[in-house]
């Protein structure tokens, strides 16, 4: 890349753009060769998706590293997905996702619980138990382990059934500008998310924000890729109560003050250090998603160690067949132990995704065939019922501030005091 990035992008998009259409329309009415050549000389038998990139519209200049979030790990250094080895049937799925949303998945392998030697799990274990839970505590562990013996500066963490937008890459760069916000980051920095963060919450289900206290937010009202308030079905909502971030397709990026599940978030290296010292040295060993919502609750290391997506930006797919394949976590048990309700072996007659608008699960094959239109996966909530791909821009976030007694609940959070042996919280995420 010896242009300057800027042209460098536009050019690339719009030429996988034109190729692609050229490619489908020599194809259609026979003319010339049916394989198109890329200017670069190289064949190209297969044209790839260029849905991806075509409608993410950045104006930063070309030395801001925004550009990279629409590489293929989303301008983190790594994008991990943790999955049980046995489970190849989820590791084709991730496969296609990534393939299909020009991404690049590395697997880690679960962990089975019940091979972790017993002197490797903390004699302080806190709360929830059970095989299932300690396997997937350690396989978090590792990467964050990972992290440090190597030195990767970011990675984006990804559970086996995390599904997301085909506007990911737009809905990330919107997420970025959020970020930089509210860490007050300037050029220049390395990490297109700016470089004073740790744990980004993008595939939770459920987090909190804290209206108790002063503090800004990234706006972005009437986004089509925000399900509406009637598809959030799950228990931990934030306050919104604010006239200024109402609004039934809103997304707002916010300081974190708990989360319920670990779908997917992305973590710094200086966040999988704080984490792995919590988790490994001190008296706070719990499922994981429990150990990072308290990371975020008790605010040790900042009120900013978690931002979060609210609506959550990724969100979970589940395969059609016997419900019990879902999770791993829970299959690998903590039924006997009665920390977790048995799994429903009910049949799932069609694949599901939940909490996206424009799943790439459900839309791989009109993908694979370079359609451009793209239906609402709840047509009957979402902001529109589709979507062409060809000319559709995501809408623009801005800064929100928002003072304590704009929002309508009376009860305010209390202070967090650091220190204290902490609660359980219930609700884990099912993987
Ligand atoms: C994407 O961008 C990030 C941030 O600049 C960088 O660390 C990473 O190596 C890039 N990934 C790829 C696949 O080029
Ligand atoms: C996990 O290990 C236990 C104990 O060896 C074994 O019974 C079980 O089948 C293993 N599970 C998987 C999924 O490998
Ligand atoms: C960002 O700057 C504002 C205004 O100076 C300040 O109130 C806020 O605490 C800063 N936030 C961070 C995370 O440094």
């Amino acid at each position: 890349m010896f242009l300057p990035r800027s042209t460098f992008q536009l050019t690339f998009v719009c030429l996988t753009l034109f190729s692609s259409l050229l490619w489908i329309s020599s194809y259609h009415v026979g003319s010339g060769s049916n394989s198109p050549t890329f200017l670069s000389g190289h064949r190209a038998p297969t044209p790839p998706p260029c849905s991806v990139h075509a409608n993410v519209v950045v104006d930063e200049p070309a030395h801001d590293p925004i550009w990279d979030v629409q590489n293929r790990t989303l301008g983190f250094q790594k994008i991990f997905a943790i999955s049980m080895p046995h489970r190849t049937d989820k590791r084709d799925y991730l496969a296609l996702m990534g393939h299909i949303s020009e991404l690049d998945i590395e697997f880690i392998d679960g962990v089975n619980g019940s091979l972790i030697h017993p002197h490797a799990i903390p004699s302080n274990w806190y709360g929830d138990n059970g095989p299932g839970t300690y396997g997937c505590w350690r396989a978090h562990l590792d990467i964050y382990q990972r992290m440090l013996q190597e030195g990767i500066q970011s990675a984006l963490v990804l559970e086996d059934d995390a599904d997301w937008d085909i506007l990911f890459k737009a809905q990330m760069t919107e997420f970025a500008r959020g970020t930089r916000h509210i860490t007050n980051a300037t050029l220049p920095m390395h990490s297109p998310y700016g470089d004073d963060w740790d744990l980004l919450t993008i595939g939770h289900t459920g987090v909190d924000n804290n209206p108790g206290l002063d503090q800004t937010y990234w706006v972005t009202k009437n986004d089509p890729t925000v399900i509406a308030e009637k598809r959030r079905t799950w228990g931990r909502k934030p306050d919104l109560s604010a006239p200024t971030l109402g609004g039934d397709h809103t997304r707002v990026v916010h300081g974190a003050r708990k989360l319920t599940g670990t779908a997917s978030y992305a973590i710094s290296l200086r966040g999988a250090s704080r984490v792995l010292y919590d988790q490994a040295m001190l008296m706070n060993a719990q499922a994981i998603d429990t150990a990072l919502s308290n990371m975020c609750r008790l605010g040790k290391w900042g009120p900013n160690f978690c931002i979060g997506a609210y609506p959550m930006i990724v969100g979970r797919y589940r395969a059609a067949g016997p419900r019990d394949k879902d999770s791993d976590r829970r299959a690998e048990t903590n039924t006997e132990q009665g920390h977790s309700l048995p799994q429903s072996k009910a049949e799932r007659f069609e694949p599901e995704s939940e909490f996206t608008v424009f799943p790439v699960s459900l839309n791989i094959e009109r993908l694979m065939r370079n359609e451009l239109i793209i239906p609402a996966n709840a047509p009957e909530s979402d902001l529109v019922d589709k979507i062409n791909l060809h000319d559709f821009v995501l809408p623009r976030g801005g800064p929100v501030f928002v003072r304590q007694n704009e929002y309508a609940s009376k009860e305010k959070s209390p202070p967090a005091t650091p220190g204290k042996r902490v609660g359980r919280s219930l609700g884990h995420s099912n993987s």
